[in-house]
């Protein structure tokens, strides 16, 4: 399945949390710097949107550059809210937690679109029987460190599978 609107060989991922601020862009860079390194990266057109709009034009949240910047990432981009174009304009809409998949399910009904509806942990050699990314906004740093080693094996074990 391919509908990438720029480029008919792209294949369009959009990650999609709740504020768009914490873990969708951290999956966005961390995939797009595995794409890089597997030197795939041309293949792909990575965004990421958030389902609620409080913090749409904000950057990242300062606890998730930190813990990519760690990893030798830098998150790029602004908030943005997830629009019904992007149902038909991504191949892939993967969530981080069963309240986002509810949520764009029925952007879905309500607009329709082709694209595949996945939770990045179905992607996670790791992962048991929870497959959320768990919300670290109000919690301390650590909580983005274990978001971020989640969101690592996911994101390498989806390219394994996008390639
Ligand atoms: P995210 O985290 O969905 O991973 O970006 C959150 C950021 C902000 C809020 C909730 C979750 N908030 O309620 O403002």
């Amino acid at each position: 399945m391919n509908s990438a609107s720029d480029s008919q060989e792209q294949t369009a991922v959009l990650f999609i949390c709740l504020g768009n601020i914490c873990r969708s862009p951290l999956a966005e860079g961390v995939f797009s710097a595995l794409a890089e390194e597997h030197g795939v990266r041309d293949r792909f057109r990575i965004e990421s949107a958030g389902t609620g709009a409080w913090h749409v034009g904000e950057p990242p949240d300062s606890r998730s550059t930190a813990v990519a910047r760690q990893h030798g990432i830098e998150l790029i981009g602004t908030a943005r809210r997830v629009e019904s174009e992007d149902l038909r304009e991504f191949d892939y809409l993967i969530v981080m937690d069963r309240q986002n998949e509810r949520d764009i399910g029925h952007l879905l009904e309500l607009y329709g679109g082709e694209a595949a509806l996945e939770l990045l942990r179905e992607y996670d050699s790791e992962a048991g029987s929870d497959l959320d990314v768990p919300d670290p906004y109000y919690g301390g740093p650590d909580g983005f460190d274990r978001v971020y080693r989640m969101v690592r094996r996911s994101c390498e074990g989806l390219l394994q599978a996008l390639t």
